[in-house]
């Protein structure tokens, strides 16, 4: 009798033991094959795409390059799972700031802004600070103290302009009289750009810049002031510095309405290179476009992530941007993404 009771017993913890490495056997299989879910990012206090909520104020849709810049935020955050709230400020910067407060009332992440021009955002910045919600300028700068955004993400402006000048002063062999295309008054780009050109062509005498106005960065506009200039100075204009390449292929279109050959008798450089504008080089129309990167949503997301993170960021994050002629126009196209 006491035989048998010994055996139950011992049969019991038997069944217990097994049970228990079986057990542990499944826990530390699933610790080895586990994949980083969203989950367990959450679980350790850090917040993964598909819970990120970006405010993004856009400018508006002035221009191919805004449009593919438009593209590229929202595809990317589509792609994402980011929980993106987009406001178009239909080029008016008391739209921006009336979205800035809205993002902040609904307590996002992060927010986003291409400001319109450099200067009026202070107060508006320092409200999105109060209330502990970074902001991160894309494509272009605002004149505001350093500790009001967090980092800048876009083009060198003077850069381009430098480099726009170089080609012209090599097209023109250092002796010319140029008109100038300038983008939307007060915004970072039209600034820097004017500016990196004349930092260039000031070093050669023979180089006149006669006529400087805006276009507003469109091709309407670009066509109506190449008209005005055409009138103007008639044949004296020797080449256009555009400020990007809707006007200059606005100005293409005001010059052969004069009865002139873009290209040939009025040399052409603008800036952006968007698929027109290698178009135009293709058809001999214009002379060289200097790139400006509007492909800016990848680097965007990751960096509001970062930031949201609480990860350290470089104050400004340059695109690196190329050049191009009408040489090889027609094999770069088909390789143009916006
Ligand atoms: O800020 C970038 C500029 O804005 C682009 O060069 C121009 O096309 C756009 O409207």
């Amino acid at each position: 009798m006491r035989s048998r009771l010994g055996h139950f017993v011992f049969l019991v913890i038997l069944a217990v033991l097994a049970c228990f490495i079986q057990a542990c056997q499944v826990n530390s299989l699933s610790s080895i094959t586990a994949e980083p879910t969203n989950e367990s990012a959450a679980d350790d206090g850090i917040k993964p795409y598909d819970e990120l909520v970006v405010g993004y104020s856009q400018i508006g849709a002035e221009s191919e390059w805004r449009t593919g810049n438009t593209t590229s935020i929202k595809e990317e955050a589509e792609r994402l799972g980011v929980e993106l709230i987009f406001s178009d400020g239909q080029q008016k910067q008391a739209n921006q700031i009336k979205a800035i407060r809205t993002f902040i009332a609904q307590q996002v992440d992060v927010i986003g802004v291409s400001p319109i021009v450099e200067t009026g955002w202070e107060s508006v910045f320092q409200e999105s600070k109060d209330a502990g919600i970074p902001i991160i300028l894309v494509d272009r700068r605002a004149d505001v103290s350093e500790e009001l955004y967090t980092t800048y993400l876009g083009s060198d402006f003077i850069e381009e302009g430098q480099k726009a000048a170089k080609i012209m002063v090599d097209l023109l062999g250092g002796e010319g009289n140029i008109v100038e295309l300038v983008g939307t008054i007060g915004s970072a780009p039209a600034i820097d750009r004017h500016d990196g050109f004349r930092q260039i062509t000031q070093e050669y005498p023979g180089i006149k810049i006669i006529g400087s106005e805006s276009g507003d960065f469109t091709r309407a506009k670009g066509e109506e002031v190449m008209g005005d200039f055409l009138q103007l100075y008639g044949d004296q204009i020797n080449a256009v510095y555009a400020h990007n390449d809707d006007m200059a292929i606005g100005a293409i279109r005001a010059i052969e309405a004069y009865g002139l050959r873009p290209g040939e008798d009025i040399k052409i450089v603008s800036i952006d290179a968007i698929r027109d504008a290698f178009q135009a080089m293709i058809d001999g129309k214009l002379n060289a476009t200097v790139e400006c990167n509007p492909l800016l949503g990848p680097q965007f997301f990751e960096l509001a992530l970062q930031v949201v993170n609480g990860e350290p960021v470089p104050k400004w994050i340059p695109s690196e941007e190329s050049v191009y002629f009408p040489e090889n126009a027609a094999e770069l196209l088909p390789t143009r993404k916006y």
